[in-house]
């Protein structure tokens, strides 16, 4: 039996309001907090590829690499503990502070919890761009980290709560958006900073991030709170004000009752954290875990931050590596498009089922290329143009697939699935695992790539498989379901029904239609 993808929801309520101006500009805005984090994912890679860079901080690594001393096996040329910490330092501060974030964003705003994350990120720039010593550049990161732990908690919470439910989907995937122009944006600027006179080029490039740190900053100055959270806060009469504004109509009791509702509701519940892992929100729990856990071990990292690396790897010249790294950060920005295009028609699990299928069929052929051309001893023969071009455009394709299915998805839908009274904490779940797995892709991919070879490509299209099994079995479509009604999708889903619904309440006769229908098709 498939999952619930076919299942209706029992409720569907037409909450009246436009898509206003306000609305858009402020979800722009908020997405803006996107930018800070794929500048980060963007922009080690390339600094870690330029020879200045490792001479002054990663001695080991430049004899290795620029000097070639200590062999030849491309496989293991980079695997340095010290330099992978690096990368990954940062991923380690963000978990930290974004379960500190949800109580931040929870008890004063979600405004607050930005303002914080893009002055934090800010110093961080600062520093790094100045580092002198390692310990700098340590300490750089880790701010950096803190930053985007803040971000990354309140964004995605944000934007849901402001978008009309109708569009909750694209708006939501602004910040996918953002993320991905801050990787582009990472990428071009190394292109050109690498070849800067006097070897500081990389101060160039770390130093760069303060600029969407700004802009995240001054936006968070701008933006209102959304009505939910003033709700949560006690402002209620502020709230419904808001409401109208940004939905552009007069007439929005419907959807201030309901936010009334869910806010008495999750009054009620003193322990969120608590509550989040009690049974009856298993299906939240389990989507905020295993989405972004997925999410990450699609794989998707080990190019956006190692692509330079990874290209040198191949073989391709310092310059070409740069270029080629650019070219997969326009293929993932477009593709974003596509996503927000397509995803209130076609729904999430459309979208993760063909991305998931695409991915692992990239995989696949980039395993085989990259097997027949290093063997085991990682000594390639002379590197060909049409094999170079292969493994490029099966990158590429790789890239569209995650960046119109799981990049986006992983954070629209544990934003969207979670009711008010867990919201803040199941977001927090939700970046802290996505966190600790883009810490652990990359503290372990260089030293993975050294042991397993060519191998590691199949280890990460295992796991594309079973993700997507997971989504066609357990996931139910969340397209079009106003966020205060999400509620009704997992009594209807054969799976999720037997933890959500009370053993005592009676099943409706539309839930017992609804379960026949899932259970024949
Ligand atoms: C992921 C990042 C990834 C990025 C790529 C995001 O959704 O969380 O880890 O690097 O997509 O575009």
């Amino acid at each position: 039996m498939a999952g619930g993808g076919m299942i209706a929801p029992s409720v569907n309520k037409g909450y009246p309001g436009k898509f206003t101006g306000r609305v858009f500009i402020t979800c722009i805005v908020a997405a803006t907090g996107g930018l800070i984090f794929g500048y980060d994912i963007g922009i080690s890679g390339g600094v870690t590829s330029m020879p200045p860079f490792l001479e002054k901080f990663f001695p080991d690594v430049f004899k290795k690499e620029v000097l070639n001393i200590g062999g030849t096996n491309q496989y293991c040329k980079f695997n340095s503990q010290k330099l992978t910490m690096f990368t990954s330092s940062l991923y380690l501060a963000a978990l930290v502070a974004s379960l500190v974030a949800s109580t931040v964003t929870r008890k004063l705003g979600r405004r607050p919890s930005m303002l914080l994350g893009g002055a934090l990120f800010l110093a961080g720039a600062i520093v790094n761009g100045l580092a002198q010593n390692i310990t700098m550049l340590y300490i750089g990161r880790a701010l950096l980290g803190v930053g985007v732990g803040f971000a990354n908690q309140s964004v995605p919470v944000y934007l849901s709560e402001m978008a009309p439910y109708k569009y909750r989907g694209a708006l939501n995937m602004v910040f996918q958006l953002s993320i991905t122009i801050g990787i582009l944006a990472a990428y071009v600027i190394n292109y050109f900073t690498a070849s800067m006179k006097g070897g500081n080029g990389w101060r160039y490039s770390l130093g760069c991030a303060g600029v969407p740190a700004i802009i995240f900053v001054l936006g968070s100055l701008c933006l209102p709170d959304t009505p939910n959270s003033l709700i949560e806060r006690g402002k209620n009469e502020e709230a419904k004000k808001r409401l109208q504004k940004i939905r552009g109509v007069d007439n929005v009791d419907q959807e201030y009752n309901d936010l009334i509702n869910a806010s008495i509701e999750s009054k009620k519940i003193k322990h969120p954290w608590a509550k989040l892992f009690s049974r009856k929100y298993r299906p939240q729990l389990v989507f905020v875990t295993f989405i972004p856990f997925f999410q990450q071990l699609t794989g998707m990292n080990v190019f956006m931050f190692y692509a330079p690396v990874l290209f040198k790897t191949i073989g391709f010249g310092a310059n070409a590596s740069l270029f080629s790294s650019v070219i997969t950060g326009v293929v993932n920005c477009v593709s974003t498009l596509v996503s927000m295009a397509t995803v209130d028609r076609f729904g999430r699990r459309g979208l993760f089922l063909e991305g998931g299928l695409q991915m692992l069929i990239c995989q696949i052929i980039i395993t085989v290329c990259i097997g027949i051309k290093f063997g085991l001893n990682g000594n390639p023969s002379e590197l060909q143009q049409w094999y170079a071009t292969l493994v490029v455009v099966a990158i590429c394709v790789y890239v569209a697939g995650f960046a119109w299915s799981w990049g986006p998805l992983g954070w629209l839908v544990p934003s969207e699935i979670l009711p008010l009274e867990v919201r803040s904490a199941g977001q927090s779940v939700n970046v802290s695992v996505n966190m600790i797995f883009t810490f652990f892709i990359a503290e372990i991919y260089l030293q993975m790539m050294c042991a397993m070879k060519f191998g590691l490509f199949i280890f990460f299209a295992v796991f594309v498989f079973a993700m997507t099994i997971f989504i066609y079995k357990l996931l139910p479509e969340t397209k079009g379901i106003p966020i205060e009604e999400m509620a009704e999708i997992w009594k209807a889903h054969p799976v999720w029904r037997k933890y959500v619904v009370d053993e005592n309440e009676k099943p409706t006769s539309e839930m017992v239609e609804e379960v026949k229908i899932a259970k024949e098709g």
